[in-house]
């Protein structure tokens, strides 16, 4: 009899309206153990991204520690998204103040306590700045050998908060080279992929069709960040791209990578939070990234709305 492992994760993100159906991906498809959700100031502040992924959990019923993690990026100066997310980090969706609250210990303090009483099977999927996750490679070095695989959501060979830097990257640079140059297995889910999960108008009536409350509220999500994107960006349809990452692990033939030299810029005036991504191999440098180059729109949007389906 041919048996299925869950894939375990811990979900490192800043909800967000990507990263909020991120959550419902991971926590509602049978492929992933989620055992933990951890939360870091990016789309908003701390407070208002961990108690987001409080208000997911509630209405989906998702029953999954959340801790709490860093307020401000390792040296720079907090920075946040509310042209694209609302003042809350989540605008659109009007939900009741959860019961669930977040768990006492420190985000990094738990990466770092679950990874060492593990047999290095978990996978870290951050979906926002990568201060949690640098920060707990400086306080226990011991936990790079530990780590299965990153899957990050960030970068890309353009940017969209500066021309040259994508947001996660941009607001914790410092923290992305760290990470970057660990020498974990780093899976990118770059703007290059995630530009192409576009939750164009047919995509939406079918989750809209759906009727339960998890995808009632994605129908929120999505209408409130398509007005965004287009305000902002000029985009017709919103980008999930939080979702890709969850999505890759579930399934890697969703997407198409190439192993490529990623390099983090933390020092160029214009270029600051830039990810170099040598496509042409011109630095002579190893490939330390699985750099995600095409989506399978299909199987990627048929795996989320089946999974919404069963909520
Ligand atoms: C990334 O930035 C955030 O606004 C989104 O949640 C996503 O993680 C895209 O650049
Ligand atoms: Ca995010």
């Amino acid at each position: 009899m041919k048996t299925h492992t869950k894939r375990k994760m811990i979900l490192d993100c800043d909800p967000g309206h990507d990263d909020a159906i991120a959550i419902l991906l991971a926590a509602g498809h049978e492929g992933i153990d989620l055992i933990g959700i951890t939360t870091v100031a990016g789309n908003a502040e701390l407070e208002k991204t961990t108690l987001n992924a409080l208000k997911v959990c509630e209405i989906a019923g998702i029953d999954v520690p959340v801790l709490k993690g860093n307020s401000q990026p390792l040296i720079r100066k907090r920075e946040t998204a509310a042209d694209i997310h609302g003042d809350s980090g989540m605008d659109g969706p009007v939900l009741p103040a959860p019961v669930k609250q977040a768990g006492e210990e420190h985000a990094v303090d738990f990466i770092i306590r679950t990874l060492m009483e593990s047999d290095g099977d978990i996978t870290l999927v951050p979906v926002g700045p990568l201060t949690n996750i640098a920060m707990a490679m400086r306080r226990e070095p011991s936990i790079l050998s530990k780590i299965q695989e990153i899957v990050l959501m960030g970068g890309g060979t353009f940017g969209n908060w500066t021309p040259a830097a994508e947001f996660n990257i941009y607001v914790d640079a410092d923290a992305a080279k760290v990470v970057f140059e660990s020498g974990v297995p780093i899976t990118m889910m770059g703007l290059d992929l995630t530009h192409q999960a576009l939750a164009d108008h047919d995509v939406s009536r079918r989750i809209g069709g759906i009727g339960n409350q998890p995808a009632n509220f994605v129908s929120e999500l999505l209408t409130y960040f398509r007005k965004t994107y287009l305000e902002f960006f000029g985009f017709e349809h919103p980008p999930v791209h939080d979702v890709c990452s969850v999505a890759y692990c579930i399934d890697p033939t969703v997407v198409e990578t190439k192993k490529l030299r990623v390099d983090i810029e933390t020092k160029g005036e214009l270029t600051y939070g830039m990810t170099l991504v040598d496509v042409n191999g011109v630095t002579g440098k190893e490939p330390n990234v699985n750099f995600a180059m095409k989506l399978d729109h299909a199987k990627f949007w048929n795996m989320l709305i089946d999974t919404l389906e069963r909520y």
